[in-house]
């Protein structure tokens, strides 16, 4: 190798360093200097070294605040000038959060000022007469600096995409954990603004058959103009965008011809915008707005991130929507049982008229034994249909015996004893009533075991029937009929009490005891 030419292009044998075309590396300096002889020093060491050297000269503290503006790739600064030293140059430097290399230059070795420049944060301290070290001090310095800028972007990079990863674990458990849409657009609303950076952000979403798109939720806006929102299917960007599934990004919206709210954007300051679609299941979700009040570009990764977020953001939203018409669904569906089932029970009425009203009564009844026994919600709506329906057996039970003024003869108990069979019959086939079916069908049924259609004994008897036993009693022994009197109140409740443990669950009884006497009417 020449060893010339090496001297002359050692520079531009490190490959991290950039080089022009000629393979020299330029380098610009803002020299501090206040001596033209020193300064000329510095510069030609620096193009004997290999580099192109581009000088910015300050001999004076407001040369050298002026000169910091600009741009250059280190500082050069003298130990002593008149009226300002190296170690202001170098604070005033970090005030401006200018953070490029500093090296000091001095005429007198000081090994305290030496150390004390470099704990402010020179790169580099060194002798005017040793100044053959300044070409290879100065690339050292420039490594430096770029090892230390590669670690600052990495250390960067990692907490956003730590914060990243947590967002979409966020977004997943909000999927996974509430069906409810109002919590998952709330979290991705959140994520979308700590995550992405975004100054504000709004879902909009599609409502198909309408085909428009309403504003559903929105964060991070100064005014309500996002709340009033409603877009067409294929208007503007927004429904364009719902329509072609492409995100689009808008660098400045007061550019964009397209974009029909400038009104709300001025108001709001925004600048750049960005229209994502929400995708699942091959259809349009929704929309996703985000808007920046200063210019934003995004790069690559900013991107990919926004994919990442929007799709699960997206089946959340279907999933969401399917679940709420499913709850409809079923609440429309539950109407018409309870209609249905209201119908039956009247029906019933009409023919065995001397029961009049027993149904409604006995579903108030057994309603206060449950709430004493400490039913929840779903044992409270089943057991009111099964107190709705208990008799409904009865409707296969011809008229002379079920009408019959005086008592039953055998036969005829052998007919009647079993409506709560033709009940089982009727029901057993409907999902929706498998609790009020059991007490339909095991309402006869006696604690003691004496009871029909099975002879069932103590807790072998569905629980909503051992409570529904006793309304139903209480109730047929306050009610006059063809074959006996109605009995008082007191006697009634006393019967009940009497038969704990017999023909009535004990438990149930006490229950039934704990209710007020005035609620017993
Ligand atoms: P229901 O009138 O709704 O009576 C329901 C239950 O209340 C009866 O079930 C019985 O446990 C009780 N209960 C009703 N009245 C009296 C009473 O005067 N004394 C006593 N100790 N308990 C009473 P049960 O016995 O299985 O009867 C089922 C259904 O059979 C009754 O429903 C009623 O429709 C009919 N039934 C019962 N006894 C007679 C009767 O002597 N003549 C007629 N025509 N029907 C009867
Ligand atoms: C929201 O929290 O969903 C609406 C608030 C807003 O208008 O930014
Ligand atoms: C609108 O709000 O009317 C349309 C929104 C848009 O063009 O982006
Ligand atoms: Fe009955
Ligand atoms: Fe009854």
């Amino acid at each position: 190798m020449d060893t010339s030419q090496s001297r002359t292009h050692r520079a531009t044998n490190d490959p991290r360093m950039t080089n022009d075309t000629y393979g020299v590396k330029r380098l610009r300096v803002l020299l501090l200097e206040d001596d033209d002889l020193d300064a000329g020093l510095v510069e030609g060491e620096l193009s004997l070294y290999g580099f192109d050297v581009q000088l910015m000269r300050a001999r004076t503290q407001s040369e050298y605040e002026e000169a910091l503006d600009g741009e250059f790739d280190l500082v050069i600064s003298d130990f002593g000038l008149p009226q300002f030293d190296a170690y202001r140059a170098i604070a005033t430097a970090q005030e401006r959060g200018i953070d490029r290399p500093i090296i000091v230059v001095t005429g007198q070795l000081d090994d305290e000022a030496a150390v004390r420049c470099i704990k402010l944060g020179a790169s580099d301290y060194l002798l005017k007469d040793r100044l053959a070290r300044l070409g290879s001090a100065v690339e050292r310095a420039l490594d430096e600096y770029r090892l230390r800028l590669e670690h600052l972007r990495s250390v960067e990079h990692e907490r956003s995409q730590g914060e990243r990863l947590n967002a979409l674990r966020l977004i997943d458990v909000a999927i996974t954990g509430s069906l409810d849409i109002n919590v998952t657009l709330n979290v991705l609303l959140d994520q979308v603004i700590i995550s992405l950076g975004v100054d504000a952000a709004a879902v909009l979403l599609l409502d198909a058959n309408a085909r428009e798109l309403t504003a559903a939720h929105a964060r991070g806006f100064r005014t309500d103009a996002i709340n009033e929102t409603i877009v067409r299917l294929g208007e503007c960007i927004v429904g364009r965008v719902a329509m072609d599934r492409q995100t689009q990004y808008v660098p400045e919206l007061s550019e964009s011809h397209e974009f029909s709210r400038p009104d709300m954007a001025r108001a709001e300051g925004f600048v750049s915008y960005h229209c994502v679609p929400l995708v699942a299941k091959g259809e349009t979700q929704g929309i996703l707005e985000l808007f920046h009040r200063e210019r934003f570009v995004p790069d690559r990764e900013w991107e990919e991130f926004l994919e990442a977020l929007a799709a699960p953001a997206s089946i959340a939203i279907d999933n969401a929507r399917l679940f709420e018409e499913m709850q409809r669904a079923n609440a429309a569906l539950e109407i018409a049982y309870d209609r249905t089932l209201q119908g039956w029970a009247q029906t019933l009425e009409l023919r065995d008229y001397e029961t009049k009203g027993h149904s409604v009564r006995v579903v108030e009844l057994s309603r206060l034994i449950g709430r004493e026994a400490g039913f929840d919600g779903k044992m409270l709506a089943d057991l009111n249909r099964g107190a709705l329906l208990h008799d409904i057996g009865k409707i296969a039970i011809p008229d002379p015996v079920l009408l019959k003024p005086g008592p039953l003869d055998p036969d005829e108990w052998e007919i009647m004893k079993k409506h709560p069979e033709y009940a089982y019959r009727l029901l057993a086939n409907i999902p929706a009533l498998r609790e009020a079916v059991e007490v339909a069908y095991c309402h006869h049924e006696r604690w003691d075991g004496t009871g029909y259609p099975l002879g069932l004994k103590g807790h072998q008897i569905p629980i909503l029937a051992r409570a529904f036993a006793i309304a139903d009693v209480f109730d047929a022994l306050r009610s006059e009929r063809p074959y006996k009197r109605a009995w008082p109140k007191d006697e009634a409740r006393q019967y009940i009490l009497d038969q704990r443990g017999s023909h009535f669950a004990p438990d149930m009884v006490d229950a039934f005891s704990r209710i007020p006497e005035d609620d017993l009417e």
